[in-house]
């Protein structure tokens, strides 16, 4: 349904210790602001507004290529009612259900959002308040009902008697819906005549209250989506939780885990069924792995696409295209361009770089492969290298169908290899290879009968008589 999200950001977040803003830290691939404006957008928000402050640039930066998500700044924190101040120019004369989130809370679900939403647009509310019922909620802002449970304000905790503070038990989570039409049109009532000397966005609840526009809370089905991260502790405790959700989910549409704890998939991440991920895997960024996969262990693929039945074993690659039933690794690294065509082999400590492995193709063992285009039905012997760096510029190297290099080869680009040429072991091949010729680069193999005998018995003899060498 179309609706606005505000997502409040422009906190500094010093228990971080971070030279970078709080929101810009990583859990799993992405910042954690990304995660509520992603939730909002699976809610149906159709703009999403990101108020920026502290870092502001790191902040922008991160949606620097959505064109639904914009930023506002708020040069001076002075609350989350003056954030909300701030964006209101940018939000116009927007009518509809505007949602206000935080950049620090990134477990909540889309489908939370959208139960908010409904719930607000269902009672006709000014405002929902999603709540919560913390086991310690110590500086929360706590929600005060009259004798019918109709919510009368937000009390902030330090605005709150000792009495209350240890009767209110009902938190404000942060998370409103609001109507846009009303929410615009008093939002300047708010003040800042309280403990903090803040705007509180809170305060809209009993401004609504006095000019007898309903409000509404809605207490949370799951706490947990309300975590905020405020140290790095926490953001291993929400990173766990995440990963764990992630996992269980990937595991329920059928992909299988030896250890979900040691396995994390980024949030854009999409795995087929019956695929194994062994345990240290890291799938992030827009990577998608096929069916009847087995991935990893101790393997990170960032922005690639595997294909069925394929196996990548200790391996890390991104920006990779693996076709099907490709078998890459132990210990392969595979660099951005790196295309495996289908039922090819990438072996043991072998590097490709922006090349195309054809079809059936195998580069086994200790090989360097870049800048290269192959065909099919080729074999890379031991040790070779496509030698594509000058020093300066970098060059193409062309090898042909069902072409067979020994091993030990160099091969100096730009140079081409004929479909079905020969290249005879340790030539360094300097000059294209016609097709179906056989190429040796190499000086002629000497050969002295009963040297290295008499050499040696040579030297025994020097030893037995007390010579020094
Ligand atoms: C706020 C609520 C409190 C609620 C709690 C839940 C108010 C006045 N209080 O308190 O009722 O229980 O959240 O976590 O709203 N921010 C800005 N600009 C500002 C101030 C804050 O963008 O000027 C952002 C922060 O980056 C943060 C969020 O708003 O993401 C919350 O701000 P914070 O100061 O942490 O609010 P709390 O004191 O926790
Ligand atoms: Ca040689």
């Amino acid at each position: 349904m179309p609706m606005t999200a505000i997502v409040l950001a422009a906190g500094e977040g010093t228990r971080m210790k971070s030279r970078h803003p709080k929101v810009t830290h990583k859990l799993l691939d992405k910042p954690l602001v990304w995660w509520p404006v992603n939730a909002a957008r699976q809610a149906g928000a159709d703009r999403i507004v990101v108020v920026v402050g502290h870092g502001a640039d790191e902040v922008r930066a991160i949606f620097a290529n959505d064109t639904d998500v914009e930023c506002v700044e708020q040069t001076e924190r002075l609350g989350t009612g003056h954030a909300m101040m701030c964006v209101r120019d940018a939000l116009g004369d927007f009518q509809g259900p505007t949602v206000v989130l935080y950049g620090d809370t990134p477990l909540m679900r889309a489908e939370t959002i959208s139960n908010l939403v409904e719930h607000t647009k269902a009672g006709h509310y000014a405002c929902t308040v999603l709540t919560m019922s913390p086991s310690d909620p110590t500086g929360y802002g706590r929600i005060k009902r009259d004798e019918n449970g109709e919510v009368l304000a937000i009390v902030e905790h330090k605005d709150c008697t000792p009495e209350e503070q240890a009767s209110l038990t009902e938190c404000n989570s942060g998370i409103y819906c609001f109507c846009g039409r009303r929410l615009s049109a008093n939002i300047d009532k708010i003040g800042n005549d309280n403990a903090q000397g803040e705007y509180y966005l809170t305060d809209m609840v009993g401004i609504y209250r006095e000019i007898g526009e309903p409000v509404s809370a809605l207490l949370a089905d799951d706490d947990s989506e309300l975590l905020g991260v405020n140290s790095r502790v926490q953001l291993a405790q929400v990173t766990k939780i995440m990963q764990r959700r992630i996992n269980e989910g990937l595991m329920a549409s059928g992909v299988t885990m030896l250890d979900p704890d040691q396995v994390w998939v980024g949030a854009e991440v999409t795995v087929g069924q019956d695929t194994e991920l062994l345990p240290q895997t890291m799938l992030w960024g827009d990577t998608h792995i096929g069916e009847e996969c087995v991935i990893g262990p101790n393997t990170r693929l960032t922005d690639t696409t595997v294909a069925n039945g394929a196996s990548v074993e200790e391996t890390v690659g991104m920006q990779v295209t693996i076709e099907s039933d490709v078998t890459v690794g132990p210990r392969a690294y595979l660099r951005p361009g790196a295309h495996l065509l289908e039922g090819s082999h990438v072996g043991t400590h072998v590097e490709i770089k922006n090349s195309t492995i054809g079809r059936g193709s195998k580069v086994p063992h200790l090989s360097y492969i870049g800048d290269t285009t192959m065909g099919e039905g080729v074999n890379i012997g031991a040790g070779s290298i496509t030698c594509n760096y000058d020093g300066v510029f970098k060059h193409r190297t062309s090898i042909g169908d069902n072409v067979f290099v020994g091993s030990d080869t160099m091969m100096v680009a730009p140079v081409s290899i004929g479909d079905g040429a020969l290249v005879g072991a340790s030539s360094c091949i300097t000059r294209d290879v016609p097709a179906g010729a056989l190429a040796v680069e190499r000086s002629d193999q000497v050969m002295i009968e009963g040297y290295a005998t008499k050499r040696m018995a040579m030297l025994r003899d020097k030893k037995a008589s007390g010579e020094k060498e």
